[in-house]
């Protein structure tokens, strides 16, 4: 008798040490994990100790996603209901939950305001602005669940706008207003909500422009915008800017952390920043002027003093 009580007592440690030896595996959902910083994201998870579902479209991409331990590709084009409703049935059978996810599949049209037609427009905000709502949507019951962590890829864009980026910066302003919407929501459920600005990494989203734009017959032939259209696509392919590293290491922050930000800029130059943070207070500025309680610079520098301090303050 005493002989077993023994034995259960080895065992039940034996069994704490084995718990404490491998804590449940964190799942996340990586959109758009086929390449640039999708695939880098998906890649520093999955050595992190973490279990990736790898969303992609092409089976190609979806087979290689899998070969990598601790991944499993899996179809999701995030502007087909049926593939997400097939990705959430995926995920729950699977029985780990979800703790996390990634929304950042997008793609990039660049066109000035007055020239591009409906149609480039709507698969602009269909995949990068409706892209995060449904597939957000879609798992949220799950990640409410794990009180766990949303991600979305967002871009300095989400804060410039100019000459020729205006389809892509409006659907990345909108990504602003989702998370700061979507951050209030999921508070009371225990679920952190951040978005990442990335400055200019290699990827595919360059070349997948220019694909488009070929594939659907289009010149800047004729446009009122030649010149600057012509200069930008001679310089669109970007798969020889730094690799998203840095990228990656903020989702994991904002995944992992126990304090992670909301905002998460992350640029490979120092002018990237400066121009970003510059655009912001620029907007402040205009907001300001002229308006009937115009605030004095005194007033405004106070505001930025407290809005540093509350952004330096772990939420
Ligand atoms: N690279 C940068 O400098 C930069 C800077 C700021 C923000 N961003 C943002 O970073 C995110 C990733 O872009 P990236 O630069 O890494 O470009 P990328 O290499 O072209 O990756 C884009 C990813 O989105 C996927 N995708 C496109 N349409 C989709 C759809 N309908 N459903 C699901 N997935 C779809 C692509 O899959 P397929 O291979 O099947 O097309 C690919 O996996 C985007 O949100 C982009 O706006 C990038």
């Amino acid at each position: 008798m005493r002989a077993a009580l023994v034995l259960l007592f080895v065992v039940g440690v034996m069994t704490d040490v084995v718990h404490a030896q491998a804590p449940a595996q964190r799942a996340v959902l990586v959109t758009g994990a086929s390449s640039g910083i999708g695939r880098k994201i998906t890649e520093s998870l999955a050595t992190s100790g973490y279990f990736v579902y790898a969303g992609a479209r092409k089976d190609a991409d979806i087979r290689e996603l899998s070969a990598i331990p601790n991944v499993q590709g899996i179809k999701l084009d995030v502007t087909v209901p049926a593939d997400i409703a097939a990705a959430v049935e995926t995920v729950r059978k699977a029985g780990r939950g979800l703790y996390g996810l990634v929304n950042n599949a997008g793609v990039a049209v660049i066109s000035p305001l007055i020239e591009v037609d409906e149609e480039d427009m709507r698969y602009q905000m269909d995949i990068n602005v409706m892209g995060p709502y449904r597939v957000t949507k879609a798992f949220a019951p799950l990640i409410i669940a794990s009180k766990g962590r949303i991600v979305t890829t967002g871009s300095l864009s989400g804060f410039l706008s100019g000459m020729l980026s205006g389809p892509y910066s409006m659907s990345k302003f909108a990504v602003e207003a989702y998370t700061d919407a979507l951050a209030a929501e999921m508070a009371r459920f225990g679920v952190r909500v951040s978005v990442i600005e990335p400055g200019n990494y290699g990827s595919d989203i360059g070349k997948g422009i220019l694909a488009r734009r070929a594939a659907r017959g289009q010149t800047t032939e004729g446009s009122l915008f030649k010149q600057e259209m012509d200069g930008f696509f001679g310089r669109a392919d970007n798969t020889a800017d730094p690799s998203p590293d840095d990228v990656a290491q903020a989702a994991l922050h904002a995944l992992g952390d126990a304090t992670p930000r909301i905002r998460y800029m992350v640029v490979p130059a120092e002018a990237q920043a400066r121009v970003t943070i510059q655009g912001a207070i620029t907007r402040l500025a205009q907001l300001n002027q002229g308006q009937k309680f115009q605030y004095s610079r005194d007033s405004l520098v106070a505001m930025l003093d407290r809005a540093i301090a509350r952004a330096a303050t772990p939420r």
